[in-house]
């Protein structure tokens, strides 16, 4: 008696964890703070988030329902029909088949499936097939191991791990519609306030859609294991109200800063291999393995989000990316200390 006690114990504290890991599901902090808060599925402030979420509200609804049913039968058959002393001399009455039965358990879980899969792909049906209004944006992700490529094709912008969009009204007026492509490996783009997740695949495009409502600054991750340093491909989604996010696409749209007082540094830049995978638009450096670095210091973070966009960070960055990334693609360019600092004014200039 004692023993099935603590089985019972056990098994109650079990539920009560996998239900509380349900619940947090999705409140992950990013690795760096400094955004509009938690990440919760279950807070959406974009259009597909939100219909996702109310979607599964009725799924969890109807299984939740479901399972107190089974249960609450389950723990009746076990406490009305336990063990009792004096069992053993008799043989419970024995019964085969009952038509009303089998046709009810038969029945009744094909219907409540059948509302399942129609209220579900009515929601797939209303997100995939939405057309993009002519006022809408359009942006082409592409995943690298381990950053996030971001173009504007129609505005001539390539930018990295930051995403800007314009806020939408309530109607969803100006969505971001976004390609998905692949470099790589397969990735999956997932910013949990805006959107379900989309992989993204090598030698195949995806889209999807965002129309955020309220501006900030949406954290997301990559969402499908793309090797060592998957954990950190931080993506920030930052919206921005209309006039905002037009002067950013002005920023961007310039040619980089050239600052007379950063000549060494950039000298140093262009003397060495940094140009093969870096692009600065009106410049040699032409590279397109890593991010474009045109205008670095309009971002917050280098890296895809494993470090503040700091001056300090950013020599601790070129030293030594291994320091900070371990399994990082970019390599030590085995810079001295002084080359280093010149580098790192360079960059500054880029903003
Ligand atoms: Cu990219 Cu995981």
């Amino acid at each position: 008696m004692r023993l099935r006690h603590h089985k019972i114990v056990r098994a109650v504290l079990l539920f009560a964890f996998a239900l509380t890991c349900v619940v947090f599901a999705g409140h992950v902090a990013p690795v760096l703070g400094n955004t509009d808060g938690v990440t919760s599925i279950f807070r959406p402030l974009s259009q597909p988030a939100q219909e996702i979420k109310e979607l599964s509200l009725l799924v969890l609804a109807i299984c939740g329902a479901i399972f107190v049913v089974v249960a609450g039968l389950l723990v009746y058959a076990i406490i009305r029909f336990r063990h009792r002393a004096g069992d053993e001399a008799s043989e419970p009455p024995q019964v085969y088949g009952s038509n009303q039965i089998e046709l009810a358990w038969t029945i009744l879980p094909l219907l409540i499936v059948f509302v399942l899969i129609l209220v579900t792909s009515r929601t797939i049906a209303d997100i995939q097939n939405r057309q993009a209004p002519p006022s809408a944006v359009h942006a082409t992700v592409i995943g690298h191991q381990w950053w996030w490529e971001i173009r504007y094709p129609e505005l001539g912008i390539v930018t990295a791990n930051e995403l800007h969009v314009p806020t939408s009204d309530s109607g969803g007026s100006r969505p971001t519609f976004i390609k998905l492509q692949s470099a790589d490996v397969a990735h999956s783009f997932w910013v949990p306030l805006l959107a379900g997740k989309t992989d993204l695949i090598p030698n195949r495009e995806n889209l999807m859609w965002i129309a955020p409502t309220r501006p900030g600054i949406y954290p997301g991750n990559c969402a499908e294991y793309c090797g060592t340093q998957h954990a950190r491909m931080l993506i920030r989604v930052v919206v921005q109200p209309p006039d905002e996010f037009q002067q950013w696409v002005r920023d961007q749209q310039q040619s980089a800063a050239i600052e007379t007082s950063a000549a060494e540094g950039r000298k140093t830049f262009f003397a060495n291999s940094c140009v093969n995978c870096h692009t600065i638009s009106g410049t040699t450096a032409q590279g397109k393995f890593g991010p474009d670095l045109t205008h670095l210091m309009s971002r917050t973070t280098l890296a895809a989000g494993a470090a503040p966009n700091m001056p300090d960070s950013l020599r601790k960055w070129i030293r030594d990316p291994q320091g900070i990334k371990v399994g990082s693609l970019m390599p030590n360019m085995q810079l001295t200390d002084a080359e280093v600092d010149q580098v790192v004014a360079y960059l500054q200039t880029l903003k």
